[in-house]
């Protein structure tokens, strides 16, 4: 991987990297163009990493099409896909790791011990494996898209972090391969999670800064379906995503929710707001 890389850079080409694990939604092909757009030659990872999963989470069932992927991430551009085995990547236990610091002690670092670790750990190395000069990344999943920022800077990292807007279907739903886990009646009533942020940014839009009022807001929606189990519901900062009681344009309320047997993440900047986000299929 690393010699196709650097022939590539030898040619005078620029290298972007997507790194994914697999499954693609719509969400996973507008980073895929938008590394396109960006630089000369892209580079897809597909790598279900075994370290970032916790030992109850679904790494065993997380769902997997490899020939459809190829096929799609061909069609938008993608010129090289890396395929790693789990022996390519941890050929040896992995001792050595990254470590997320006060940022994964919030959000999902909190409910998740270890997710970020085994995140920033494979995205080093991912980093270090295809030597990109730009790598996208999804603001869906928003804690990990400010560590990775954050890594690379304290780490002096030779790569530009690239962060692309939130990929919706039409009913505002955020796109997640975990979304194949709803059946279709946790599917109708999933949008709730984005109708609240919605609503916390209609908010925050009409002048409302209190955070109680905010996140009240936000609630109602959500605690009108019964089947959605809020993990977190949160206003933070985007630095050190410590919950925020001064909320402004750039705080961001991120949701956690349980819906059967998927768990559901989405967040929204509030001065930005869905407006930020893309619908496609409306
Ligand atoms: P995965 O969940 O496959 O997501 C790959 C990339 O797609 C991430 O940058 C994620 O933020 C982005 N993405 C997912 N859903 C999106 C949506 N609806 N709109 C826009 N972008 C979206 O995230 C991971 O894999 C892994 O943790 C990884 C970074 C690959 C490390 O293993």
């Amino acid at each position: 991987m690393r010699l196709w890389s650097r022939s590539r850079r030898d040619e005078g080409l620029t290298v972007g990297l997507v790194p994914t694990m697999g499954y693609f939604h719509e969400g996973h092909l507008r980073l895929i163009e938008q590394a396109k757009a960006i630089a000369d030659t892209v580079v897809v990872s597909l790598f279900v990493n075994p370290i970032q999963f916790g030992p109850q989470e679904d790494l065993a069932a997380y769902p997997r099409d490899l020939a459809r992927d190829r096929a799609a991430a061909l069609a938008r551009g993608a010129d090289c896909l890396f395929v790693p085995t789990e022996g390519d990547m941890y050929p040896a236990p992995q001792v050595v790791r990254v470590v997320p610091g006060s940022l994964a002690d919030h959000l999902c670092g909190a409910r998740r011990p270890g997710h970020f670790e085994g995140v920033l750990t494979v995205v080093l190395k991912l980093l270090n494996i295809v030597e990109p000069q730009v790598a996208v990344f999804g603001r869906k999943d928003v804690q990990q898209a400010v560590l990775i920022r954050r890594m690379v800077g304290d780490l002096n990292v030779a790569t530009e972090i690239v962060i692309a807007p939130t990929v919706r279907e039409a009913d505002g739903l955020a796109m997640s391969s975990r979304n194949a886990y709803l059946t279709p009646e946790e599917r109708r009533v999933a949008p709730a999670l984005a109708r609240g942020l919605e609503a916390a940014h209609a908010a925050f839009a009409a002048g409302v800064r209190d955070v109680g009022a905010l996140l009240a807001a936000a609630r109602a929606p959500i605690e009108e379906v019964g089947a959605l189990a809020l993990e977190y519901l949160e206003i933070v900062d985007p630095v050190s995503l410590a919950p925020s009681d001064a909320p402004g344009e750039e705080s961001i309320v991120a949701v956690a929710a349980r819906l059967g047997a998927a768990r559901l993440i989405d967040n929204v900047t509030l001065g930005e707001g869905t407006s930020g986000d893309v619908r496609v299929g409306a």
